[in-house]
């Protein structure tokens, strides 16, 4: 039985295809269905091109409660085991924590727990940081600040525009993202007492170095 991963997303879906590539001749691991809050998100067009399901759930006029309820219906009726938040401009509530308690992953462009919420990457762009990245952890129902699972160093360069940087940390993204979803759906990740449990193999690792080659 292969690893079932539903993917949420609200906008243009770069990780979506990081995913939809890592898994495309892979029968261990399928992207069963790709939700998105927004109609016009071009992420839907991805999947739509790799022939996975697509499901549009507007938020819009919607307590949170109401709309995660929905999430959870059309994730269950595509048998979805685990969760993939790429780029899904929503907070989630324990209605949708609880529904998939542990198998609810977020990317977040920065080495949380610096930076968290929006433009992290703007944000450490000002700061001056020398060192920033990508991670991708459990999610919780804090603002990303659930336990870590993985985190890619990148380095910003002297010459650096914050948009260089953040194309840099999106390429991190696209390494670490599918790594991570590979060992969920492969059942090498476990959230203990809120602690992580990983199975990894020699040729993973959980920490990449920006200074490594995109692979
Ligand atoms: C990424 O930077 C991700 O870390 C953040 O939202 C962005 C989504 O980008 N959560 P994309 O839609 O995958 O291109």
């Amino acid at each position: 039985m292969s690893g079932r991963i539903g993917v949420l997303i609200s906008g243009s879906g770069t990780n979506l295809q990081a995913l939809l590539d890592a898994f495309a001749e892979d029968e261990a691991v399928d992207i069963a269905v790709v939700i998105s809050n927004k109609a016009d998100a071009y992420g839907l067009e991805r999947a739509r091109k790799a022939g996975v399901s697509t499901v549009v759930i507007d938020h819009r006029g919607k307590n949170r409660r109401v709309f995660d309820a929905e999430l959870v219906q059309a994730l269950r009726a595509h048998q979805v085991e685990w969760v993939a938040l790429a780029g899904f401009m929503r907070i989630i509530t324990p209605v949708f924590l609880d529904a998939f308690p542990g198998r609810v992953v977020n990317i977040h462009p920065s080495l949380l727990p610096a930076f968290p919420g929006i433009n992290a990457q703007q944000q450490a762009f000002d700061a001056g940081v020398e060192v920033t990245g990508a991670t991708v952890h459990f999610v919780d129902a804090g603002m990303d600040t659930g336990p870590i699972i993985a985190q890619g160093t990148v380095c910003r360069h002297e010459d650096d525009s914050a948009n260089d940087l953040k194309a840099r940390i999106l390429e991190m993204e696209h390494r670490l993202f599918p790594m991570v979803m590979r060992m969920a759906a492969e059942g090498r990740l476990k959230l203990v007492d809120g602690e992580l449990v990983a199975d990894v193999r020699t040729n993973e690792s959980l920490r990449l170095g920006g200074q490594l080659p995109v692979a």
